[in-house]
């Protein structure tokens, strides 16, 4: 089960889930200013959720490709 650090909180969440919802799920806050009440609600296309991730992921799918 992949374990999930972010702004000093740490919690597991089941392979393949989708992270956006993971870290609002636990109370991270993905955004600032004006992107937490305008963004894309996670479709992809603002960017205004973007995080550095580390360590093993799953390959990119076609939105994370025409993103990058
Ligand atoms: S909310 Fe994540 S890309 Fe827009």
């Amino acid at each position: 089960m992949p374990k999930v650090t972010a702004q000093g909180k740490t919690f597991e969440c089941d392979s393949g889930s989708n992270l956006r919802k993971v870290l609002l799920e636990h109370g991270i806050e993905l955004y600032n200013g004006n992107a937490k009440i305008i963004n894309c609600m996670g479709i992809g296309t603002c960017g205004t959720c973007a995080v550095q991730v580390e360590g093993e992921v799953s390959e990119p799918n076609w939105k994370d490709k025409a993103r990058r």
